[in-house]
């Protein structure tokens, strides 16, 4: 075949756009519940907003962008994150001036990181996202933290960990830095060539590589935690004081320093044990110096994003996707074909759009013998059969075939909603 999808970026077919759309559907709901509004920032913004915020020496900003110049020489950048983006549409929209002085927001979308496509990493993958932005009270970390976990609930994934650290401020931030370069000045030939480069330039990102060498010297490292000021280490406490008061299970991670560096004070990561290498299912902090380095307030944030991809692939290991109840109409003669078209228009509110429910309606439209029809609704795997014929209509009745079991079942037209209800809720759905 001739044409391709460039390689890391995934079409997303039908049977799985529904759990998509169940997973994005759940994130809403939940997370306009818990304050969070809906922001859609461009999908292309200025290189300088992610070389600024990410930080000119990251993986990220060195080797996974997607830049290129346009027709202006003007150098443009495919997001690979979303949380720089919010921070500069905060400050061009001047929203630090709007009430109330606390903004929550999330998206969902895409993200574009030219990374080595493998199990749970592609180049094009998409982030359920959220940024509170116009404080530095640390309640709001511990409340982020047990939002996330309960969205993690309710995407019914169990066996997740929340690993949970702390940099600091920027001064602790610069005192561990001086302590890893002591630490790693002779054992500079153990590491690799970009380590040796990273130790010049920035070495806290030391902490990022994936080479088991460098993963070596650096367990022996100095703990960043011991370098949280006065101020610092009693906020850190308080997180996870409050994570322990409601019962939120975390680990204290070691060294979590994270990939990209505007993160100050608290940060987490997710892991999930079905995601192999690549387990970190989402992750987050607080960044209480970017609003202020992209020219905007003083002010504090914090934010944490979830993939996708990773979401699935952990509940597809644990075999706990949502499926929607697909109801197939079979029809004998032209009547039939009436009274199905009415039936549609009773379940769709009746079960569908007022109760909620996942349902699909497919009314067989080819006609023909019931054989024929029957064999239609297999292929669209049916899990309930509404059959109506000349025996039904006369009574004013109509046949359900749960086609798990082979049950069947005339009841009065009146009472078919109920009925496919009462027939979904022993089916478990
Ligand atoms: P991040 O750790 O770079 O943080 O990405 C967050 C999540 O996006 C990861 O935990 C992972 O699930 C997913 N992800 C990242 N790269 C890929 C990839 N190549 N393929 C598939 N999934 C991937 C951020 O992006 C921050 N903006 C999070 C944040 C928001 N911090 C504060 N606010």
């Amino acid at each position: 075949m001739k044409y391709k999808a460039i390689r890391g970026m995934e079409d997303i077919l039908p049977e799985d756009v529904q759990i998509w759309r169940w997973l994005e559907d759940t994130a809403r709901t939940e997370l306009e519940f818990w304050g969070y509004e809906e922001i859609r920032t461009p999908i292309i913004e200025d290189t300088s907003v992610f070389v600024r915020s990410i930080g000119e020496t990251t993986d990220i900003v060195t080797k996974e962008m997607y830049t290129f110049k346009d027709r202006k020489e003007r150098s443009l950048t495919l997001r690979p994150e979303g949380t720089a983006p919010i921070a500069r549409a905060y400050i061009e929209h001047s929203l630090d001036k709007r009430a109330p002085k606390i903004k929550r927001f999330y998206y969902i979308g895409p993200m574009f990181r030219s990374e080595r496509p493998q199990k749970g990493r592609s180049r094009q993958f998409h982030q359920i996202g959220v940024e509170v932005i116009g404080t530095r009270s640390v309640h709001e970390d511990a409340t982020m933290i047990i939002q996330v976990s309960k969205l993690l609930e309710l995407f019914k994934l169990k066996n997740f960990t929340i690993k949970l650290s702390s940099l600091g401020c920027r001064k602790d931030k610069d005192t561990f830095a001086g302590k890893l370069k002591k630490y790693l000045e002779n054992k500079k030939n153990r590491l690799c060539q970009d380590c040796k480069e990273r130790m010049k330039r920035n070495v806290l990102r030391v902490l990022d590589c994936k080479k088991e060498t460098c993963i070596q010297v650096m367990r022996e490292a100095p703990n960043l935690l011991d370098s949280l000021c006065d101020t610092c280490r009693p906020d850190f406490d308080k997180v996870k004081n409050t994570l322990k008061a409601m019962k939120i299970k975390f680990e204290e991670a070691k060294n979590l320093v994270r990939g990209l560096d505007y993160y100050t004070g608290t940060v987490f990561e997710i892991t999930h044990p079905t995601l192999g290498g690549q387990d970190a299912m989402g992750a987050g902090g607080r960044y209480d110096n970017l609003v202020k380095d992209f020219g905007g307030p003083d002010t504090g944030a914090i934010g944490y994003a979830l993939g996708i991809e990773r979401i699935i692939i952990a509940l597809k290991g644990a075999k706990i996707l949502p499926k929607p109840i697909t109801i197939y109409i079979a029809t004998l003669g032209d009547e039939a074909v009436l009274r199905g078209m009415l039936y549609k228009e009773h379940i769709i509110p009746g079960l569908g759009r007022n109760k909620g429910m996942k349902i699909k309606v497919i009314g067989d439209s080819e006609g023909g013998p019931l054989k024929a029809q029957m064999k239609r609704a297999d292929k669209n795997k049916a899990d309930i059969t509404i059959i109506s014929g000349q025996n039904e209509i006369e009574k004013k009745q109509v046949t359900i075939k749960n086609m798990k079991t082979g049950e069947q079942v005339t009841v009065d037209e009146g009472t078919l909603v109920n009925t496919l209800a009462e027939i979904i809720r022993k089916m478990g759905a």
